[in-house]
């Protein structure tokens, strides 16, 4: 990446880091403007777009934006944030000269990384046989509340005091779309290394259901039985269960997959290594919860595979690589959930805040 001193200021970066789509501005040689929404990645002194035609359906230099460019590189790019609360209106326009990077070259190829860490699809766009351009900004105008944040925050806020853990379904079929979009989630939960070590099995089928309740069943029975529970309370404890997860529509099971991890020599670092594992499996699984919530869809989380993972691995023959954790019910709610377990407040959670 270039060297260049940046005309743009902290706050205006940090905005136009923020946004997702601006407005590229060209001009041919006579002046006659042009405009087209653009994603976009910054660096430090210049901004790149990314031209994501594919490559052989229309020579990207008939394009008028590179028409325009290589006639006059004077270019403007415009990122605004609009909402109907007017006092959070802001815009950073940027205005400077335009090039056209060369595929293969060193800075075409850090162009590309930017841009495809901003914008997950372009990882299967083959953009980097396209030349990129880049924008050398040469002065910066801003406008409004740059700071602001986009939204209140209630609408998240809404959905996580919204989740909540549901065990009795109605006999309606999600979509195999939301469920898609709940995978999709679950994908993107922050992970160690970014190696994502969890794998996910989704159970519709009520024969593999009713495999899957048999093996853990017979796991628990024993558990509860070597606990001295009464036979009474082990089948009724035992039925309520199998109900759980033959009524539910779907079924993910969430299973930890450390092969890719880092191996250290010594036991405490391997630990560590396997507990970070632990903690994005449950980022995943949160990620997935409150995607259902906000699709729409209730959930509720089971635990019982952590207690016999062999026995779930055996019973939906999966990889025995595989350790299987947590267990979502996916579907619609029966009605509302009897109870609601109510929270500690942030005065009891919040131990320093130095
Ligand atoms: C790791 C983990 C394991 C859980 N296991 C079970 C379970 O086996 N059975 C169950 O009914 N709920 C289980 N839950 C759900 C909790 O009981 C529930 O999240 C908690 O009571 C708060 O209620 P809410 O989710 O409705 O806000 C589990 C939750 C977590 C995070």
């Amino acid at each position: 990446m270039r060297a260049i001193p940046s005309v743009l200021g902290e706050e205006q970066t940090a905005f136009l880091v923020r946004q997702r789509v601006a407005r590229l501005a060209t001009a041919d040689s006579a002046g006659k403007p042009h405009a087209v929404p653009v994603c976009f990645a910054c660096a430090r002194a210049s901004v790149y777009v990314a031209l994501d035609e594919k490559p052989k359906d229309v020579p990207v230099t008939r394009l008028k934006r590179v028409k325009n460019i290589l006639e006059n590189p004077d270019v403007a790019l415009i990122a605004d944030r609009y909402t109907e609360e007017w006092d959070l209106l802001a815009f950073v326009m940027v205005r400077g000269r335009a090039e056209l990077l060369d595929p293969d070259t060193e800075e075409h190829i850090a162009a590309v990384k930017l841009l495809r860490g901003k914008y997950h699809q372009y990882e299967t766009m083959r953009i980097e046989e396209n030349p990129v351009i880049a924008i050398r900004p040469e002065r910066a105008a801003s406008w409004g509340a740059l700071d602001e944040p986009k939204s209140s925050g209630t609408q998240i806020l809404d959905t996580i005091h919204g989740r909540r853990s549901v065990r009795r379904y109605l006999q309606k079929g999600v979509p195999e779309d939301l469920v898609e979009r709940v995978l999709e989630a679950a994908r993107w939960a922050p992970s160690p290394h970014g190696r994502q070590p969890w794998r996910f099995a989704v159970l519709t089928r009520e024969e593999t259901k009713e495999r899957l309740a048999r093996a853990m069943g017979e796991e628990w029975r024993a558990n509860l039985e070597m606990d001295g529970q009464g036979a009474e309370i082990v089948e009724k404890r035992l039925q309520g269960s199998r109900r759980r997860l033959l009524d539910a529509p779907v079924l993910l099971l969430i299973c930890l997959y450390l092969e890719d991890l880092d191996a250290y020599p010594d036991a405490g670092r391997q630990r560590g290594e396997r507990t970070m594992a632990v903690q994005s499996l449950g980022a995943a699984a949160q990620n997935a919860l409150l995607a259902a919530y906000d699709l729409g869809l209730d959930a509720g989380w089971m635990c019982a595979p952590l207690f016999c993972p062999e026995k779930v691995v055996e019973a939906l023959r999966l990889d025995p690589k595989l350790v299987p954790h947590a267990l979502l019910t996916l579907g619609y709610a029966e009605g509302d959930p009897p109870k609601r377990r109510s929270r500690k407040t942030l005065d009891e959670l919040v131990v320093c805040r130095d």
